[in-house]
C-alpha cells in the first residue's frame, strides 16, 4: 500500500499532502506520516515554509471514528499536532471540502490556513457525544475568540470559508488552484518574514472575558441552549473555560482525559452508532455494488396539498426543475400559494435572501391535469389516500411519462404493490414517503415494491441524498417502519390515559426522556380529527379522543385539544375539562384508576414499539436494526444520544426488555405485547441487536 502521507518539494516549499480515502481520517499511519514529515520538512535547510494538502474530495475530516474504543496507538494527534506546532517555519493548511474534528485541529496547529470558497470548517465532536480532544477546545478560542469559538464547538455545524475568514479562522480565500494559492501565500509569509501565528501561544482574544469572567457563563448557557444536562456540552463548556485559568499544556492535558471519559459513555457510544446506522441504511444487501442510478433532470409531483407542496419545495431547493400538477386551476393556485408563502416567511426569518426565494420558486412550475408529467425522469404522486384514485393515476402515468421514469407514491399507508401492478412497468414504481412537513423532515422511507428494479431504488436513494433527505430503504407492511411502530405507542398512550395517568403526564415523561414532544401534544399538532374521521368511517371509537373531536377540539388548529392553547401560542397548558372526560371515560369502562409512575410511562410505550421493530425485522421489512434507529431518530425526533429505539433496547439489555413485556401482556392479556420470537430468541441467547446486525452483515 502506498504511504498515506507524502511530501515533496516546490522549490523552497514542502508540501505535505494527505491521501488516505475516502475522508483523509486521521488513522494511525496518517498521524504518523504527519509528524514524520513536518519533523523532516523543518529539520531540512532547503524548506522555507510547508503546505500541508490533502487529495480527494475532502481536507482531513476528523479523527477515524472506527478507531475509538480500540487501544491506543501513538503517535496521539495531540503529539503529531504539537510536533506541527513546534515548527520553526511557516506552515500553512490548505483546506478545500470539509475540515472537522482532528482535521480543523491539525489546521489550528498550523501558523495559517488559507481555504477554497467552498471549503467548510468545523468542530463536529459533540454530535458524537464527544468534545474536540486535540486542542480543539483551546485553539480555537484562542484564535477567533470564545464568543466565536462556543458556538462553534457546542453546535457541531460547520462555519463557511467566508465566515471563517471574518472570524480570522482561515487568513485568505484562494480562488482557483488551491495548493498553488497555498503555496503563493507561504513564499509571501516568508518573504515577508511574517512571524509565526501559534494559537496556541495567543491570548489577547481571551481578554475581555477574562476582565468579565462572569460574562462567561452568559454566553456558554447560550451555546448549550436545549443541550443542558448532556455531558459532552457540559465537558465542552468546562473544557473552553480553562483557556481562561489553565496554562495551554495543562489544558490540553484535560482535554484528551475528558475527550477519553467521554468516549464510554452511553450518549456518546448512542450517538456513534447513529453516525454509522446513517451510512448504513442506504446500503441495500442484495444490490449489485455497480447498480447506477438514472438520470433525473426534472420531477413532477401530483397533488399540490400539504405533501406534494413540501416535496415539490424539496426537488426546487436541491435546483432540480419541478412541475406540480392538480386537478383544477383554484387547487393549483392555492398550492403555488402556500409555497411561495412559506418561502417568503423563511426569507422574513433571515433563513434566505429574497433572490434564492425567487430562484426557487422559478424552478416550480404548476399545472393542471396529469399530462404534464410527460418530461419528468421522477414523478411523486401526493394526492389522496385512496387506492382506487391512486391506481386510477399510475395508470394514467404509466401511458403518458418517458420510458425508464421513476413512478414513485408517498403513500403512508397503501400496498406499493398493489399501486406497481397497475402499470405496466411495475420495476419502475417505488414508494417514497416523506414526512410531514415534507419540507423540513429528514427522513424519507424507501419502500421497495417486489418488482421495483435495483436501479429505481438506486435512483431513489440518490434523488433522496440530493435533497437533502435521510434515506431509508424498507419494505411493504401496512405503515412501513415509523408509522407502524408508532401506532404502538399511540395504543399505549391511550391505555395508560384510562388506567390513572394524564396526557401531561406522559407527555412529560416522553420528553424527560428525551423526545421533544409527546404522543398527546403530537395529536393535537397532528389534528385529533383525522383519526377520528377514519374511525367513524370504520365504525371504531376511541372514548377520550373522539369525545374531544365531538366536542370541537380538534387540537391546536382550534385552540383546544388535549390541552388548551393560548391564542398564537403552541405552549400546551393542561386543561381540568379534559381530565373530566378522561375520568368519565375510565368510569364508563368500569376501569379503576391508579397511579403510574414514569417508568412505567416510558416501559410501556417504549418496548411496545421496540417489540414491533423486532417483528419488522423478523419479517424483513426493515434490513438492519440500525435502519429503525435512523428512522426514529430523523423522522420521530427519537434523542440521538439514546441512539434509536433498538439501539436503546441494547443498552437496557434485551432480557430486561423482554421480561417487562412478558410482565405487560400478562397483566393486559394484550397479545401484541408479548415479546417477538426474535426478541425473545436474542435475549435467551444473550444477544444484543448489535450482535445480530453483525450477524446479517457477515451472512450477506
Ligand atoms: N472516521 C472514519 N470513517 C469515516 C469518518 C471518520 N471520521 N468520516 C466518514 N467516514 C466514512 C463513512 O462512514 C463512510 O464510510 P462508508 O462509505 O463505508 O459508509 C465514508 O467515510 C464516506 O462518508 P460519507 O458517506 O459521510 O461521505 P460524505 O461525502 O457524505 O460526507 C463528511 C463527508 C462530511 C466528512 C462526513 O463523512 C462526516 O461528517 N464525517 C464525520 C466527521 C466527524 O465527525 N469528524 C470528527 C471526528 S471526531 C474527532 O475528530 C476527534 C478529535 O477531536 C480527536
Ligand atoms: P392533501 O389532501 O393535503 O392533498 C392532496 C392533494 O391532491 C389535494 O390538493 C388534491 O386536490 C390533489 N389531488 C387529488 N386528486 C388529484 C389528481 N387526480 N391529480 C392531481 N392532484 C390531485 O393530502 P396530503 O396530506 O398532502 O396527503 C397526500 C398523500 O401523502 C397521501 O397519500 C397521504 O397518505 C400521504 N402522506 C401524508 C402525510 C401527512 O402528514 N399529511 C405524511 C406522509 C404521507
Amino acid at each position: 500500500m502506498s504511504e498515506p502521507v507524502t511530501l515533496r518539494r516546490e522549490g523552497a516549499i514542502a508540501v505535505i499532502t494527505v491521501n488516505n480515502p475516502p475522508v483523509n481520517a486521521l488513522k494511525q499511519a496518517v498521524r504518523a506520516g504527519l509528524q514524520k514529515l513536518f519533523k523532516e520538512a523543518d529539520a531540512d535547510a532547503n524548506v522555507q515554509a510547508i503546505v500541508l494538502t490533502c487529495a480527494g474530495r475532502t481536507f482531513i475530516a476528523g479523527a477515524d471514528i472506527t478507531e475509538f474504543g480500540k487501544p491506543p496507538m501513538a503517535p496521539s494527534l495531540i503529539e503529531a499536532i504539537t510536533d506541527i506546532d513546534n515548527v520553526s517555519k511557516p506552515t500553512v493548511a490548505a483546506i478545500h471540502g470539509t475540515a472537522l474534528g482532528g482535521g480543523l485541529e491539525v489546521a489550528l496547529g498550523c501558523n495559517y490556513r488559507v481555504a477554497s470558497k467552498d471549503a467548510k470548517l468545523g468542530l463536529p465532536e459533540i454530535k458524537l457525544g464527544l468534545i474536540p480532544g486535540a486542542g480543539g477546545t483551546q485553539r480555537l478560542p484562542r484564535l477567533i475568540g470564545i464568543e466565536k469559538a462556543l458556538p462553534v464547538i457546542l453546535s457541531g455545524n460547520p462555519v463557511s470559508a467566508s465566515q471563517a475568514l471574518k472570524d480570522g479562522l482561515v487568513d485568505e480565500i484562494v480562488e482557483g488552484d488551491l495548493t498553488a494559492g497555498a503555496i503563493a501565500f507561504a513564499k509571501k509569509a516568508v518573504a515577508e518574514k511574517k512571524p509565526l501565528k501559534r494559537a496556541s501561544k495567543m491570548d489577547e482574544k481571551l481578554a475581555a472575558i477574562r476582565a468579565n469572567p462572569d460574562s462567561y457563563n452568559e454566553i456558554a448557557a447560550k451555546a448549550v441552549g436545549r443541550n443542558k444536562g448532556l455531558k459532552a456540552p457540559m465537558a465542552a463548556v468546562e473544557a473552553v473555560k480553562w483557556t481562561l485559568d489553565v496554562p495551554f499544556e495543562e489544558a490540553i492535558k484535560r482535554e484528551r482525559n475528558k475527550f477519553i471519559e467521554l468516549l464510554v459513555t452511553d450518549e456518546s457510544k448512542s450517538q456513534r452508532h447513529a453516525f454509522f446506522a446513517e451510512r448504513e441504511a442506504t446500503k441495500v444487501l442484495d444490490m449489485p455494488a455497480d447498480t447506477k442510478a438514472r438520470e433525473v433532470k426534472r420531477a413532477a409531483v401530483i397533488g399540490g396539498g400539504t405533501m406534494g407542496g413540501g416535496i415539490a419545495m424539496c426537488f426546487a431547493n436541491a435546483g432540480i426543475p419541478v412541475t406540480l400538477i392538480e386537478t383544477t386551476d383554484e387547487f393549483l393556485k392555492n398550492g403555488l400559494a402556500k409555497i411561495k408563502t412559506n418561502y417568503e416567511n423563511t426569507a422574513k426569518r433571515g433563513g434566505m435572501s429574497e433572490a434564492d426565494v425567487e430562484k426557487r420558486l422559478s424552478l416550480i412550475e404548476g399545472a393542471v391535469g396529469l399530462e404534464a408529467a410527460k418530461d419528468a425522469d421522477m414523478v411523486i404522486e401526493a394526492v389522496f389516500e385512496e387506492m382506487g384514485l391512486k391506481k386510477e393515476i399510475f395508470g394514467k402515468l404509466d401511458a403518458i411519462t418517458k420510458k425508464g421514469a421513476i413512478l414513485a407514491t408517498n403513500t403512508s399507508t397503501l400496498d406499493v404493490n398493489e399501486i406497481a401492478n397497475s402499470t405496466s412497468r411495475p420495476q419502475d414504481v417505488i414508494g417514497m414517503h416523506f414526512f410531514s412537513p415534507a419540507n423540513i423532515m429528514k427522513l424519507l422511507e424507501i419502500v421497495r415494491g417486489e418488482k421495483s428494479a435495483f436501479d429505481a431504488l438506486q435512483t431513489a436513494i440518490t434523488v433522496g441524498r440530493k435533497i437533502a433527505k435521510v434515506p431509508v430503504v424498507v419494505g411493504v407492511c401496512y405503515g412501513f417502519v415509523g408509522n407502524r411502530m408508532l401506532h404502538r405507542r399511540g395504543v399505549q398512550a391511550d391505555r395508560l390515559v384510562l388506567e390513572g395517568a394524564l396526557p401531561q403526564e406522559v407527555d412529560g415523561a416522553t420528553t424527560e426522556f428525551g423526545f421533544p414532544m409527546g404522543p398527546f401534544a403530537m395529536g393535537d399538532l397532528a389534528g385529533i380529527d383525522v383519526g377520528w374521521r377514519i374511525r367513524r368511517a370504520r365504525g371504531e371509537r376511541n372514548e377520550v379522543a373522539d369525545t374531544l373531536a365531538e366536542a370541537g377540539r380538534f387540537g391546536q388548529k382550534t385552540g383546544k385539544g388535549y390541552y388548551i392553547y393560548e391564542k398564537g401560542s403552541r405552549t400546551p397548558i393542561p386543561d381540568p375539562e379534559v381530565e373530566k372526560i378522561i375520568l368519565d371515560a375510565s368510569a364508563k369502562k368500569g376501569i379503576a384508576r391508579r397511579p403510574i409512575s414514569k417508568q412505567e410511562i416510558i416501559e410501556r410505550t417504549v418496548y411496545p414499539m421496540i417489540n414491533e421493530g423486532a417483528r419488522i425485522l423478523e419479517e424483513g421489512i426493515a434490513s438492519r436494526p440500525g435502519d429503525i434507529d435512523v428512522i426514529w431518530l430523523y423522522g420521530y425526533g427519537w434523542p440521538v444520544w439514546r441512539g434509536g429505539p433498538m439501539h436503546y433496547a441494547d443498552t437496557v439489555g434485551l432480557k430486561h426488555v423482554r421480561d417487562r413485556l412478558a410482565h405487560y401482556a400478562k397483566g393486559s392479556g394484550d397479545k401484541t405485547l408479548e415479546p417477538a420470537k426474535l426478541l425473545e430468541r436474542l435475549a435467551n441467547e444473550g444477544k444484543t441487536f448489535a450482535s445480530l446486525a453483525n450477524e446479517m452483515k457477515k451472512a450477506s
